[in-house]
């Protein structure tokens, strides 16, 4: 059952994550779905290109680490964040066993418990669970956590369903066809880099995923 995300809805969704997270074994990981093109990880490797100072990346609804992890080890500083305290314990281990150190914090996406600024802020699976009337707000914190000239990328299960291509498993680019949220970047003084949708098949818990995903620069 989802447990949709509210700013005042803290209790429920954290229990509702504890136990996925709890259910899983210590030794089995992990949780995370990882999409076609990995838009997280090539964005990451696309700033490093130009840009040679310390990265900084925010993962916001980070689960039990994955990417805070992955770009720790490509060079990133990395900071972590989740409403589930187990899932954050989950991270902090899965970061030691990776001798990686990432800042891994408890907090709620819609409330403002992380300070700073980042080059790429990021969130794997998260839009799809926060109610509707409170996506923009969730939006709005991770754009006002992104540094000037970084990027956000959001990847989301989505309920459009374009044609795929069956080699690819890629939908169309949906520029042109479903620009919402493409619109609301560009609103803000933002460029939108990518915005597509696609199928993945089947994830961890036997659903068919249709996903949709975001990379926006705040110019
Ligand atoms: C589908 S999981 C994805 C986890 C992670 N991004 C990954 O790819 O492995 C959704 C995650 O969002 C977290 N979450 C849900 N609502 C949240 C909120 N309001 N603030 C922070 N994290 C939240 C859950 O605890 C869970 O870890």
């Amino acid at each position: 059952m989802v447990v949709y995300n509210s700013p005042k809805r803290t209790r429920n969704v954290k229990a509702k994550w504890n136990k996925v997270y709890n259910k899983q074994s210590n030794r089995k990981r992990v949780l995370v779905m990882r999409i076609p093109d990995d838009p997280i990880v090539s964005t990451a490797l696309s700033i490093k290109k130009h840009i040679t100072k310390q990265l900084t990346y925010l993962d916001i609804g980070c689960g039990d680490g994955f990417y805070a992890v992955q770009l720790t080890k490509k060079g990133f500083n990395s900071t972590g964040m989740d409403i589930s305290e187990v899932a954050i314990r989950r991270a902090r281990r899965f970061a030691k066993k990776n001798n990686v150190y990432v800042n891994f914090i408890v907090g709620n996406a819609l409330r403002k418990t992380i300070k700073g600024q980042f080059d790429l802020v990021a969130s794997n699976f998260v839009l799809q669970l926060v109610k509707e009337s409170y996506k923009r707000k969730f939006i709005e914190n991770m754009m006002s956590h992104t540094a000037p000239g970084g990027y956000n990328v959001i990847i989301f299960h989505t309920q459009h369903r374009p044609r795929i291509n069956s080699k690819t498993g890629q939908g169309e680019d949906i520029s042109g066809f479903q620009k919402k949220l493409a619109d609301f970047y560009v609103k803000k003084g933002w460029s939108v880099k990518k915005h597509k949708i696609g199928f993945s098949g089947k994830n961890y818990v036997g659903y068919s995923v249709h996903w949709e995903y975001i990379v926006a620069q705040n110019r």
